[in-house]
């Protein structure tokens, strides 16, 4: 891993069954950026915990997710994958951080204040969120952190720690580099099998290593009008079209469209055509993730591997850290 590269750093929740938006919308943009940057992705089992609060859940979501990264093509050898609680010099640096952080100011926070709305009740852990992910990114020394709009405050939070520890304990050094977040704004919305966003909380999801039958059904459920075969429909306004163009090159896209608009194909012949490319896509990482799955040492080896690695960069960031606060004193 060369020196010189940026070092992007990303947190996945372990919280249930990844589907195609999740894919085409975030896990395949961590791929990518592979030979880009340094990257570095952790299960954040511990951020978890503000709401899985049952071990074989936390077990079952964590293999889930490590498998997953590596079924769609993470390279352990590109990328430092491990577990946040591999690491547990983050948590040293969470009690730092909460000293010097004021509770107005974590009242802030976008997720407090809606669960707070919702009337949920609020566990320390979850009001303290910014602060453990504030100490996940400075920790590593992260330039960039890849997330979604909604994760933007958090990264705000992170840069603002890093200043005020600077400040106030850094005698002038920049003790910890003020992180920037990257917004994947190219990347579309994927539609589900009813047109809306496609989301666990809609039921309206594709899993991403769906088996074939689990396609058909959803592809079949896929509401259709009262068009016949031989009617021109409008590919824009087909959810069938709208989940097949994401497979599909522009050229095979306008194809596909021209069938739409000529009239001639039925929605049964365009669903058929939708599971047959759906199966294509999936069947590769569903295989490749069922012989991960076969051999599950292999994949926690990969992550004693990570684990070691970060939390070396950490314990050396820490070394700095504990004297600066006063507390290394031999
Ligand atoms: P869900 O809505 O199914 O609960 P999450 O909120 O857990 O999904 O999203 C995890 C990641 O996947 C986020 O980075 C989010 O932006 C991305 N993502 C989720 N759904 C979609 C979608 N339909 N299209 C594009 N990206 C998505
Ligand atoms: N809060 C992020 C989420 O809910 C997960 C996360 C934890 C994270 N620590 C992080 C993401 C550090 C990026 C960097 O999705």
């Amino acid at each position: 891993m060369s020196n010189n590269k940026k070092i992007l750093l990303s947190g996945v929740k372990p919280t249930g069954q990844v589907h195609i938006g999740n894919y085409f919308g975030a896990m395949k943009q961590f791929v990518d950026l592979q030979d880009e940057y340094e990257n570095h992705i952790f299960i954040a089992d511990y951020h978890a915990m503000t709401t899985v609060q049952n071990k074989e859940e936390m077990e079952k979501g964590i293999i889930d997710v490590a498998l997953d990264y590596l079924a769609i093509g993470l390279d352990p050898k590109k990328v430092v994958l491990f577990k946040q609680s591999d690491v547990p010099q983050v948590h040293e640096l969470t009690w730092i951080f909460n000293c010097l952080t004021t509770m107005p100011y974590l009242m802030r926070a976008h997720a407090y204040k809606d669960a707070e709305a919702k009337n949920k009740e609020i566990n320390v852990g979850l009001f303290d969120y910014p602060l453990l992910m504030a100490s996940d990114i400075l920790i590593q020394d992260a330039d960039l952190v890849p997330v979604g709009q909604d994760q933007k405050q958090h990264v705000e939070y992170a840069r603002d720690t890093a200043e005020k520890f600077n400040r106030v304990f850094g005698k002038g050094e920049e003790t910890f580099k003020l992180p920037e977040h990257l917004i994947l704004s190219h990347v579309e919305t994927v539609p589900g099998t009813d047109g809306r966003k496609m989301s666990k909380s809609y039921g309206n999801v594709i899993p991403l290593f769906a088996t074939y039958e689990e396609i058909k059904k959803a592809v079949m459920s896929i509401p259709t009008d009262s068009k016949g075969v031989d009617d021109p429909k409008n590919p824009d306004e087909s959810h069938i079209f709208a989940i097949h163009k994401l497979l599909l090159n522009e050229a095979e896209r306008q194809a596909l469209a021209e069938r739409y608009t000529k009239g001639g194909m039925g929605y049964k012949e365009a669903k058929d055509g939708l599971i047959a490319a759906l199966e294509a896509f999936i069947k590769p990482l569903r295989e490749k993730r069922a012989m991960l799955a076969s051999d599950l040492d292999t994949v926690f080896d990969i992550l004693k591997e990570g684990g070691k690695r970060a939390s070396m960069r950490a314990e050396k960031k820490m070394e700095d850290v504990r004297k600066l606060v006063g507390v290394k004193i031999y």
